[in-house]
């Protein structure tokens, strides 16, 4: 594989495309290398042991492959594994976390931030507490949604579809009620119900996107340790998961807007 310059980007499924659709975007001179773990997803309800063992495995895939850099884009490793991760990686890693709460901190108005994650994450309290060193005086009001990744993962990310719109109302109505001005999307699976969410939650509220700010950040990180590439030339993303890429292929090809039919290799990441 000649990826030795590209940025290596890994979730538990298809939330990380969220970061990656921003990549190919500021960034289309890099090469992107994706890791999905379809075959384990979701990550959001195991355990942090179990989640540190997946994440050290994804980013050793990635790093086999030569990357420059790691991004977790993905709001439970991040929360459950970052720290561990930043400490024994052999290249530079970021997660979503700091970049996130940093973004939502800027963009509030009233100071009345919502969250909402995976059970992990939220149990965590990683964007809290964040928020909290941030700016002492805000209020921040968490929520987790543990249905919304199995909802992506299936393809239900269509803002007039009954049970996403039904699922959305359940777990975000006291959120909505609280009187929060901005809410994170602190799982990268969900931007892409962002559209029915913001449905739902009115125009007062702003949504910060996880793996969108992330993907900003390390450009930002990377331009700022001279690790961008110089050549010009636009490069192919490389996608792989850990089960069979049928699903995988046509949902990231409606998400991505771009034919992703026999693009996408299955690998063992349990070698890793
Ligand atoms: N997209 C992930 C996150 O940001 C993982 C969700 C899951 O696998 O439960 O938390």
């Amino acid at each position: 594989m000649s990826s030795r310059d590209a940025i290596g980007v890994f979730d538990s499924g298809l939330g990380g495309l969220s970061a990656v659709k921003e990549f190919l975007h500021i960034l289309p001179n890099e090469k992107i290398i994706y890791f999905g773990d379809t075959g384990r997803v979701p990550y959001g309800n195991r355990s942090r042991d179990t989640i540190t063992k997946y994440a050290f495995q994804d980013a050793n895939f990635l790093i086999k492959n030569n990357v420059k850099m790691v991004v977790a884009a993905c709001g439970t490793v991040s929360s459950v594994a970052g720290d561990n991760l930043e400490q024994n990686l052999s290249v530079p890693y970021t997660g979503v976390v700091n970049p996130t709460a940093f973004v939502a901190a800027q963009k509030t108005k009233n100071g009345k931030i919502g969250v909402i994650g995976t059970s992990a994450t939220i149990g965590s309290h990683s964007y809290k507490l964040r928020l909290e060193k941030l700016c002492p005086d805000y209020k921040v009001y968490e929520q987790s949604c543990p249905l919304f990744v199995p909802l992506v993962e299936n393809g239900f990310i269509c803002r007039d579809d009954q049970i996403v719109r039904l699922v959305i109302k359940r777990y975000l109505s006291e959120l909505k009620e609280s009187g929060i001005d901005t809410l994170i999307l602190g799982c990268t699976h969900y931007p892409l119900l962002r559209e029915a969410i913001s449905d739902f939650m009115g125009v007062g509220v702003t949504l910060v996107d996880s793996g969108y700010e992330t993907a900003v950040y390390s450009a930002k990180i990377l331009k700022e340790q001279n690790l961008l590439n110089d050549d010009t030339a636009p490069k192919k993303p490389e996608f792989y998961v850990s089960d069979t890429p049928d699903g995988f292929e046509s949902i990231a090809g409606l998400f991505l807007g771009r034919n992703m039919e026999h693009t996408v290799t299955q690998i063992d990441i349990e070698q890793y």
